[in-house]
């Protein structure tokens, strides 16, 4: 990975090939002005060029500034390369509207209709202090100390404007967004990605991934739309599960990660063919079954999640699971429908449980000059 372009139609980290490393921030905007907030996003553009080209967050530096003032980096990146940092932003629906309707920034009449509120799924156990948030910064790169050097500086930027409400930290990307990549494995130890919309598929990634001018929001045209649920996973459970109820459940081999009606991992999965027993071969309550296409009115999305583990709970199991990130053109025709058939159909749910949430407007790429979401305030 070298250097990604922050400027352009699109913000990079949506198709940019997966990185290794996430950081992921939701944040609460204060009290402050729709001019505040504008300034606020400007100095976010301005910093965020700088820190994916491999520069420092400010123009001195960690080292090199006045002498009795704060450095304007904090210098933990000073000598590491980019390692593809992409910085990603998005506009959570409260900044529109909080929830008792207040327009703090005159901005409700803007909000895309795409940007809805994600509706409360059978079995979620949603945290408060997980969920929401005014804004996200999504940075991935392959060099942890980056990610959080470039969310540690634009938190601080962001100093009595706009505080981190929770963050996450992602390790070994679960999805690949590019066929040059090979499929990494999540925290089940099944490959993860196979089936995954790629960068490569530019006509299913205009339909699927990015929003369009006539979508209600022409502010939002060349965007997209995050969903991000942190999803717990009780790993120590499923350790203890044959081989055979793993793959069941998956509806893929562990090993290659083909479909278990037979081939090898980018076989086209089977769903008709039975064995001798007269079930079919993919179960059709497992994960592969339940999120296919097929079974979902041909609704897609764009996976790009981390592994996490945040160190162990106080029964001293792992607490660990998979931060799922996805971006589509309209989560209510994408994620919501995948989602509610998993929640009800898919048997994998035993060993998952979903406790963090938030739904952003991801708007297009800045020009140079210019900055994150400035058509929002046209
Ligand atoms: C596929 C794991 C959550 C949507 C897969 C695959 C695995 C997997 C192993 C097969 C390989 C692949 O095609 O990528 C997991 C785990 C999860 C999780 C461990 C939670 C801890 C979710 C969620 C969604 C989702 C929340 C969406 C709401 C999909 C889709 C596919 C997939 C759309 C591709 C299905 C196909 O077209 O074959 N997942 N997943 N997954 N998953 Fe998940």
């Amino acid at each position: 990975a070298g250097v990604y372009p922050f400027y352009g139609e699109h913000q990079s980290g949506i198709v940019t090939a997966a990185q290794d490393r996430l950081h992921f921030a939701a944040f609460d905007v204060a009290d402050i002005s729709r001019d505040e907030l504008v300034e606020l996003l400007q100095d976010w553009t301005v910093a965020a060029a700088r820190m994916t080209q491999g520069g420092s967050a400010g123009e001195f530096g960690p080292a090199s500034g006045p002498y009795d003032a704060p450095p304007d980096d904090t210098g933990e990146a000073l000598d590491l390369p980019a390692a593809g940092l992409t910085i990603t932003f998005g506009f959570g629906p409260t900044l529109f509207q909080t929830a008792d309707g207040t327009d703090r920034f005159g901005l409700a009449s803007r909000r895309p209709p795409a940007l809805i509120e994600l509706p409360h799924f059978p079995a979620d156990a949603l945290v408060d202090t997980l969920t929401g948030g005014d804004l996200c910064v999504q940075a991935c790169s392959d060099d942890p100390q980056v990610a959080v050097h470039a969310i540690r500086n634009l938190s601080r930027i962001a100093f009595g404007r706009a505080s981190v409400r929770w963050s996450q930290l992602g390790f070994g990307r679960t999805s690949s967004t590019t066929r040059a990549q090979t499929t990494p494995r999540n925290l089940f130890g099944f490959k993860d990605g196979t089936a995954n919309l790629k960068a490569e598929d530019t006509a299913q990634v205009t339909d699927h991934v990015w929003a369009h001018p006539d979508d209600g929001a022409a502010w939002m045209a060349g965007g997209s739309y995050l969903v991000s649920r942190k999803i717990r996973m009780t790993i120590e459970t499923w350790d203890r599960q044959s081989l055979r109820e793993q793959e069941t459940l998956i509806g893929r081999t562990k090993g290659e990660g083909g479909p278990l009606s037979g081939g090898t991992e980018f076989h086209e999965p089977d769903f008709a063919t039975t064995g001798r027993d007269d079930a079919p071969l993919i179960d059709a309550d497992s994960h592969l079954s339940v999120a296919h296409p097929d079974h979902n009115d041909g609704a897609v999305i764009l996976r790009r999640g981390y592994n996490f583990v945040d160190g162990n709970d106080d029964l001293g199991r792992l607490n660990a699971g998979l931060f799922f990130i996805c971006f589509q053109r309209d989560p209510a025709t994408q994620f919501v429908p995948i989602q509610l058939n998993l929640a009800k159909n898919d048997r994998m749910n035993e060993y998952i449980r979903h406790v963090g949430s938030g739904i952003f407007a991801v708007p297009p790429g800045a020009s140079e000059g210019g900055y994150i979401g400035s058509g929002l305030f046209e």
